[in-house]
């Protein structure tokens, strides 16, 4: 009985490693994000950069204007002005103005709500895609992903990125070339360490809006903590008190 149970287990475990190796393998490597949500300007950055560039068709639905203000420690001005492109109230979630049925036209595929994105992906996915886009003329809209093939979304970053080319490698079993890496054909705005820093930036964001809770949760780990050694120190205190009795 134990001894089937205990082989049960090793099968689904290695399922499960199998599973995982076949899912990173999938669309190659993951390149490290290197995120920090504590880090409130890197928060500040990546809201404004969402909002330019992927709010036109990327909603947050779980996500309101004014709590946004509230964590990131910006006014109702400042989101209101800057950050608030819709002509959504304060108190509104975060929608994009982009109808979904005609995006599913355009695009071959309506773009999905991001609220949960880093959650469901991880940061390291999201932070490799936003920098894995590269041209491709047998795609409509003239790009394609190396992490996530043939996605119908075009690169938002390219004037920051600059344009990606395809290096191809071996032809694949179905007769068409594989990309073995990419190599930028014509430099955007930003060298290679500023665009990471953008993408990196945007990453933060969506960590944050993914568990904002998160935020409260690292400020309170603190005082926790404080709150734990004053409470050792008065223990030892104590016991060095009634010590002092039993010693005599
Ligand atoms: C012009 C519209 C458009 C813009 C702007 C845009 N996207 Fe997208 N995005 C799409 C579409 C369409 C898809 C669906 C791709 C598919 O499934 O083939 C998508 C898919 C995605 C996915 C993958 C979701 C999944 O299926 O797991 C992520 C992540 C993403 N977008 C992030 C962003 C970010 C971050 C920005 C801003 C920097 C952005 N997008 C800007 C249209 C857009």
């Amino acid at each position: 009985m134990t001894k089937r149970l205990i082989s049960r287990f090793a099968t689904f475990a290695c399922g499960l490693l199998l599973s995982f190796g076949a899912l990173a393998a999938a669309g190659g490597p993951l390149e490290q994000a290197g995120t920090d949500i504590g880090d409130r300007a890197s928060l500040q950055r990546g809201a404004q950069l969402y909002m330019n560039y992927c709010a036109g068709c990327h909603s947050l639905k779980f996500m309101r204007y004014s709590r946004m203000a509230e964590d990131l420690g910006l006014t109702e001005d400042e989101v209101m002005n800057n950050l608030n492109l819709t002509g959504a109230a304060f108190g509104e979630h975060i929608i994009s103005s982009m109808p979904a049925q005609q995006s599913a036209q355009w695009f071959g595929q309506a773009p999905p709500d991001l609220s949960l994105i880093t959650r469901v992906r991880g940061s390291d996915w999201v932070f490799t895609y936003l920098k894995s886009f590269y041209l491709d003329e047998t795609r409509p809209l003239g790009w394609n992903n190396t992490l996530f093939a043939n996605a119908s979304m075009p690169n938002p970053l390219w004037e920051m990125q600059g344009l990606q080319r395809p290096v191809h490698g071996e032809v694949d079993e179905t007769g068409e070339p594989t990309v073995a890496h990419l190599e930028l054909g014509t430099p955007g705005s930003q060298d290679a360490q500023q665009f990471d820093q953008t993408v990196r930036d945007i990453t933060t964001f969506l960590e944050y809006v993914g568990e904002p809770a998160a935020l409260k949760r690292q400020k309170l780990g603190v005082w926790v903590l404080l709150f734990l050694t004053v409470l050792t120190l008065l223990a030892w205190l104590l016991k060095q008190e009634y010590w002092r009795d039993v010693e005599h």
